[in-house]
Order: structure tokens, then C-alpha cells, then sequence
């Protein structure tokens, strides 16, 4: 039952990703700010599951000091916030294509100063301008549709990271193989976990960027 809901869900998203991009992110921008017409509405702040994802994904980053973290998809910031506390001296930024959810992303980081930002942008047309220590991605390219457009979305996250950057993808699995194939193809693949006792899985995968020099994808 819960496949055949993802796949009618895939298909929607697939059928809007046949409308130019421009058309494509006036579509997401309208539908996410809907979605989140009522607080937390896929419940990432209270459920225990999410909570064990989160906590999966951040065991897999090796330590280290990153001084500038993005999170791309970040809905109300829940992820985020947990990233601010847990890299107490990094600058960590939030990005969504809805605005409704960074009104509360905010709210919900007040009290972590100015280090903590949001920014309203579509993960396939933004203009960052800035490149990432650590990039993570979850949960979100799913909603990008076809092929052509997941490969120019994990171009996209590949080009904002810095040199020997990390990104960090996380999406159900076995599904995640497609997602993240371009990613595979493009970067190198430094580590997977995938885990299977959830009750559904997921697969943290992680890349590094060129040590030399950012990829430039416009
Ligand atoms: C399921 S939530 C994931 C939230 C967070 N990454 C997590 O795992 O807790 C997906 C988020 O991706 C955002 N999103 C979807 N398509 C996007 C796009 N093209 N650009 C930026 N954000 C997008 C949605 O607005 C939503 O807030």
C-alpha cells in the first residue's frame, strides 16, 4: 500500500517536471507553501523516526571543523537547528522553496544568531553564490521528477561545494539508487549507510567534491 502511494506520488511530481522549469518552480512554490499551510506537516520535529534518521545521517559525517554548512530542502528547519547545535562554530544556512516553512524556520533558530539563515530559493535555478563545506540534501529529489532534472539537481548540489567539500544525501531505499545515481556518477562516493530496520529504509549517502576546484553548473 505505502509503494503504490510513492508511486502515485513519483508520478505526480514527474508529470509536473514536463512543464519548463520556470513553470515547474512556480508549481513547487505553490504547492509547498499549501503543504505547509499547517505547522510541521510531515511531523520531522516529533516523530522518532525522523529523529533516528537525523541522528544516523550525522554519525555518518567524519569529524572535522566545517565552517560553512548547507542544508537544501530544509522545510521548518528542524535538521538545520540540530546541525547549528551540533557545529556550534559554523555558519549553517537553510534553503526552501517554500516560504511559508522558512517563516517558521526562523522563528524556530531565533535564538541561534545570525550564523543560522534561511534563503528562499529552488534547488534547480538558485544563485547561492557560495560554496559549502558540507552540503546535505534529504528527503527532497523526489521532487524534482525526470531524469534530466534529477541529474541537473545533484549537478547543482554538486557545485556548491567547496574544494574537498562533503555532500550528504538521504532518501528512502531502494529507491535512493536512482536518486542518487547521478551523484554516484559525477562525484566520489566516500561512504553508504543504509538502514534496514527502519521501518522504512534509508540510505545516508556521502560524496566528496573535487579537492581542486568547484564544478561551476549554471
Ligand atoms: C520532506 S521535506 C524534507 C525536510 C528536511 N530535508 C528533512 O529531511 O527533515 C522536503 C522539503 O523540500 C522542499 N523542496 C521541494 N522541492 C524543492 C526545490 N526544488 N527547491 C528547494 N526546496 C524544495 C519542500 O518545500 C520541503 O520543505
Amino acid at each position: 500500500m505505502a509503494r503504490l502511494a510513492d508511486l502515485m506520488h513519483r508520478s505526480v511530481f514527474k508529470a509536473v517536471s514536463l512543464l519548463g522549469s520556470k513553470g515547474q518552480g512556480a508549481v513547487l512554490r505553490r504547492y509547498f507553501d499549501w503543504w505547509h499551510r499547517r505547522p510541521d506537516p510531515w511531523h520531522l520535529s516529533t516523530d522518532s523516526y525522523e529523529r533516528r534518521k537525523y541522528l544516523t545521517t550525522l554519525e555518518q559525517v567524519p569529524a572535522g571543523s566545517y565552517r560553512r554548512i548547507l542544508e537544501v530542502g530544509c522545510s521548518e528547519g528542524v535538521f538545520t537547528e540540530l546541525l547549528a547545535t551540533t557545529y556550534p562554530e559554523a555558519e549553517v544556512t537553510g534553503v526552501d522553496i517554500s516560504e511559508t516553512a522558512l517563516e517558521r524556520a526562523r522563528e524556530r533558530a531565533g535564538n541561534l544568531g545570525e550564523r543560522v539563515r534561511f534563503v528562499h530559493a529552488d534547488l534547480l535555478e538558485h544563485d547561492l553564490g557560495e560554496r559549502y563545506d558540507l552540503v546535505f540534501c534529504a528527503e527532497t529529489l523526489y521532487y524534482v521528477g525526470r531524469g534530466d532534472r534529477l541529474r541537473h539537481a545533484s549537478d547543482r548540489l554538486g557545485a556548491l561545494l567547496a574544494p574537498g567539500g562533503l555532500l550528504v544525501l538521504v532518501h528512502p531505499w531502494p529507491e535512493s539508487r536512482r536518486l542518487h545515481g547521478p551523484a554516484d556518477a559525477a562525484l566520489s562516493k566516500v561512504g553508504e549507510r543504509v538502514d534496514h530496520e527502519a521501518w522504512r529504509p534509508y540510505a545516508v549517502s556521502l560524496y566528496q567534491g573535487s579537492t581542486r576546484a568547484a564544478l561551476d553548473v549554471s
